[in-house]
């Protein structure tokens, strides 16, 4: 089937999934949508990211996508269940993902969460995890300090590297067991070395784009829906959108996809009157 997969997320943070699936489904086209006018969503309240979620899943639908993609924790913990009562194709969330890919890595038993401030007081990662393995000791901290820094494109270890010991102290300490950290914000990925010399080496990051572009594979597959050989144009011509500056959208993802990318900005202000 010719139709794109789309992907959403609040920024550049949803990349990081478009990469995996690059890498994993090579023929599949891709059409991602950045709102980062609005990012970072995850200080915001849950119903504004509801909304604004929903917002970019209807501008999405108009190019009748095969399978949406939220790539972006805070919109899955918030308005997943919101997005599968609207749409009738098939929907992947990061968070089921991510905690699966950390149950199959830890082996204390003791995992840790970072996220944004939506993502952890919504609870969805330990419910998520609980769901497969009831119990595991999980910790979780909040690192709102993180994302406009990805935001920005200031996530060298220069830039970045205080504001990630800051941000990760009050989880570093908490149980020396703890064997695995989810990287529970789709921006995380892009200061993951940084992360991981924080944490120590000890402590195994799980990104959860390498998981959720595996769930989609699957999904792709067992319906029937995947492209095949010969199918679309042959490299597929990928588009992204950006609601804010783009610019500084154009510059981050092609530093982080390293290929070409053209970037369309968009204006919410059109969607809205229409
Ligand atoms: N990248 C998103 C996430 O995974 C949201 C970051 C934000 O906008 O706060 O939660």
């Amino acid at each position: 089937v010719r139709q794109a997969i789309a992907i959403l997320d609040s920024g550049v943070g949803g990349l990081t999934v478009a990469k995996e699936l690059m890498r994993q489904l090579p023929l599949e086209q891709i059409i991602y949508l950045g709102d980062s006018a609005r990012a970072p969503y995850g200080s915001r309240p849950a119903d504004e990211v509801r909304s604004f979620t929903l917002q970019v899943v209807d501008y999405l639908m108009q190019v009748q996508p095969k399978l949406l993609v939220i790539a972006c924790n805070t919109a899955t913990a918030i308005a997943l269940e919101d997005i599968r009562a609207r749409v009738n194709i098939p929907i992947i969330g990061v968070i089921t993902p991510g905690a699966r890919a950390a149950i199959k890595t830890t082996r204390t038993g003791v995992v840790g969460v970072i996220g944004t401030e939506g993502t952890i007081r919504s609870g969805a990662y330990e419910k998520a995890l609980r769901k497969i393995s009831p119990n595991l000791r999980f910790a979780a901290a909040a690192c709102p300090l993180l994302v406009p820094l990805v935001e920005s494109g200031r996530y060298s270890r220069e830039e970045a590297l205080e504001a990630v010991r800051f941000s990760l102290e009050p989880i570093r300490s908490r149980d020396p067991e703890m064997d695995c950290l989810i990287l529970g914000c789709t921006h995380y990925p892009f200061l993951h070395s940084i992360i991981q010399e924080v944490m120590g080496p000890h402590v195994t990051l799980i990104n959860s784009a390498e998981e959720t572009a595996r769930e989609v594979s699957t999904v792709l597959y067992h319906k029937g829906i995947q492209i095949r050989p010969g199918d679309p144009p042959d490299p597929p011509r990928h588009r992204f959108l950006c609601s804010g500056d783009p610019q500084l959208f154009h510059r981050i993802s092609e530093q982080w996809l390293g290929s070409p990318v053209i970037v369309d900005a968009i204006a919410w202000q059109a969607i809205r009157s229409s």
